[in-house]
C-alpha cells in the first residue's frame, strides 16, 4: 500500500523536493522549436517543474529560457521587448540576456555597474528534434544530449505534439506504462484508427488472452505482453520505459512508432508529448493529416494554447450513445482524450493511499520503485539512470517468437536503434 508520505515524495517536484531533483538531472522536452520561430519573436510563457520561466529567441538566434519576473518589481518578461540581444522589461526597461544577465538599468548611470550584479535565473536550452530541451539542474552535472531516435531522424519523419494535462505527471505516465487499459479503453480506435488498422499484428491484438512481463533495463524497464499467434507462437507486444518519464508504444506493421513523454508543469498539471517517428520513412500525407486532425495518440488544441479542444469543461464530450453502442468503450473520441479524460478524472493529484493494485499494475510498481529508488540515491550523490545516451537508444517492438522462448533475449535486437533499418513490427 502506498501510504500518503510516498505518494507525496513521487508526486511533488517543484524546486528541493527529491522528485524535483531528480528531474532536474534530466534534460526535459520544453517546447517545439517553432514556437520561438526566429530571432527578435514574441517570448513564450513556460511553466516547468513548479518554476515559471519565458522562452525567447534573441537578436543572434540564441535561444534564453529564464525566471518570467523583472528583477526590479516583479513584471512579467512575457510581455518584454525582444529586441538588439535581450529582453527588454516594458515597465522601466531593464534588459536581460539570454543567461539572464541584466544589461541595462536605463534609471542608473551605465558607469555605476548598478545592473552587473542583477541577474536572473536562466537554464541552458538545445534544439533537437525540433524541439527545445532544457536543463534545470546543477550546471556542473548537465548530461550529454539525449539521443532519443524521434529527434533524430529528418523532420520529415517526425511529427510532435505536446498538450496540457490537467492533473499529476505521475498518474499521466501510468497510463502510458499500463498497457491492459487498451484492450478496454481504446477497445474501439484499434479496430478503426487508421494509424492502427491494417495489419496482422491487429489481428492478434484483439485476442484477449494477453499475459505481461516485466523486466528491468538499464535505463528502465521493457513491459511485454503476449498473445497467442499460430499454434507453437506467440504475438508480442514490447513497450519501452526509459527514465524519468519517456515510453514508446509498440507498432503495428509498417505503421509509424508512437511514443510519449511526460514533464511536470506543476503538480497538478503535466505536459503530455505525444511523438510519431518512422525510422526509414516520410510520414506520408495521410498519416499527418490524421495526426492533425487529432488521430493516433495527438489531439486538437484550442488555437493559441497547450489546452485540448475536448477538456473537462466540456465533460470530454462525451458521447454516451457511442458507449451504449460499443462503437466507443468511454465514449470519448479518440486515444489521446481517452487517456486524458480519464486520468484528470482520478484528480489533480491521484491518492494512491485509496487504490488496489492488482498484477497487472506490476509496471507501476516498478517504474514507482525505480524513481523512487533513484531520487533517494540521488541524494547519496548517485547518478540516475539514463543519463547516459546511450540508453536512449532503444525501440518498441511487436513480433512473433516460437512460445519456447525467453522474449527479452529473443527480441533482443529488435529492442535496439538501427540507424537507417526499419523497425521490427507485424
Ligand atoms: S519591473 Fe521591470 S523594469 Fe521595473
Ligand atoms: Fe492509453
Amino acid at each position: 500500500m502506498t501510504t500518503q508520505a510516498e505518494n507525496d515524495f513521487l508526486t511533488k517536484t517543484g524546486p528541493g523536493t527529491p522528485m524535483g531533483e531528480l528531474f532536474r538531472r534530466y534534460w526535459l522536452p520544453a517546447m517545439h522549436a517553432d514556437e520561438i520561430p526566429e530571432p527578435d519573436c514574441p517570448p513564450v510563457r513556460v511553466t516547468l517543474l513548479s518554476e515559471k520561466l519565458v522562452a525567447f529567441r534573441d537578436t543572434r538566434g540564441r535561444i534564453g529560457m529564464i525566471e518570467e519576473f523583472c528583477a526590479h518589481r516583479g513584471a512579467s518578461l512575457w510581455f518584454g521587448r525582444n529586441e538588439e540581444s535581450g529582453l527588454r522589461c516594458p515597465y522601466h526597461g531593464w534588459k536581460y540576456d539570454v543567461t539572464g544577465q541584466c544589461l541595462e538599468v536605463p534609471s542608473e548611470p551605465a558607469e555605476s555597474g548598478y545592473c552587473k550584479r542583477i541577474k536572473l535565473k536562466s537554464y541552458p536550452c538545445v534544439e533537437l528534434g525540433d524541439v527545445i530541451w532544457v536543463y534545470m539542474g546543477p550546471p556542473e552535472h548537465k548530461p550529454p544530449l539525449p539521443e532519443f531516435e524521434w529527434a533524430k531522424v529528418p523532420p520529415s519523419h517526425r511529427f510532435a505534439s505536446r498538450r496540457l494535462q490537467e492533473c499529476n505527471y505521475l498518474q499521466a505516465m501510468e497510463g502510458g506504462i499500463d498497457s491492459v487499459h487498451l484492450s478496454f479503453l481504446h477497445r474501439g480506435d484499434l479496430r478503426t484508427d487508421p494509424l492502427h488498422v491494417g495489419s496482422k499484428g491487429s489481428e492478434y491484438a484483439r485476442n484477449t488472452d494477453g499475459k505481461f512481463e516485466v523486466v528491468e533495463t538499464p535505463g528502465g524497464m521493457i513491459i511485454g505482453v503476449r498473445r497467442s499467434a499460430e499454434p507453437g507462437f506467440l504475438y508480442w507486444r514490447i513497450t519501452q520505459w526509459v527514465m524519468p518519464t519517456h515510453t514508446m508504444i509498440p507498432p503495428y506493421g509498417d505503421n509509424a512508432l508512437n511514443g510519449h513523454a511526460w514533464v511536470p508543469i506543476d503538480d497538478e498539471n503535466c505536459l503530455t508529448w505525444s511523438i510519431t517517428h518512422h525510422p526509414t520513412r516520410p510520414l506520408n500525407a495521410k498519416e499527418l493529416e490524421v495526426m492533425r486532425s487529432g488521430g493516433g495518440n495527438h489531439a486538437v488544441l484550442v488555437p493559441g494554447t497547450l489546452r485540448p479542444i475536448v477538456n473537462r469543461d466540456n465533460n470530454y464530450m462525451i458521447d454516451r450513445a457511442a458507449q451504449k453502442a460499443g462503437k466507443s468503450y468511454s465514449g470519448v473520441k479518440g486515444i489521446a482524450m481517452q487517456d486524458a479524460a480519464i486520468q484528470e478524472s482520478m484528480g489533480p493529484i491521484q491518492d494512491r493511499t485509496r487504490e488496489n493494485l492488482v498484477s497487472t499494475d506490476n509496471a507501476v510498481i516498478l517504474a514507482r520503485r525505480r524513481l523512487r529508488k533513484a531520487a533517494l540515491a540521488l541524494q547519496q550523490g548517485v547518478e540516475p539512470d539514463a543519463i547516459d545516451p546511450e540508453l536512449h537508444r532503444v525501440r518498441s517492438a511487436s513480433l512473433v517468437l516460437p512460445d519456447n522462448v525467453r522474449f527479452y533475449e529473443a527480441a533482443a535486437e529488435a529492442l535496439k536503434v538501427k540507424e537507417g533499418a526499419e523497425h521490427v513490427s507485424v
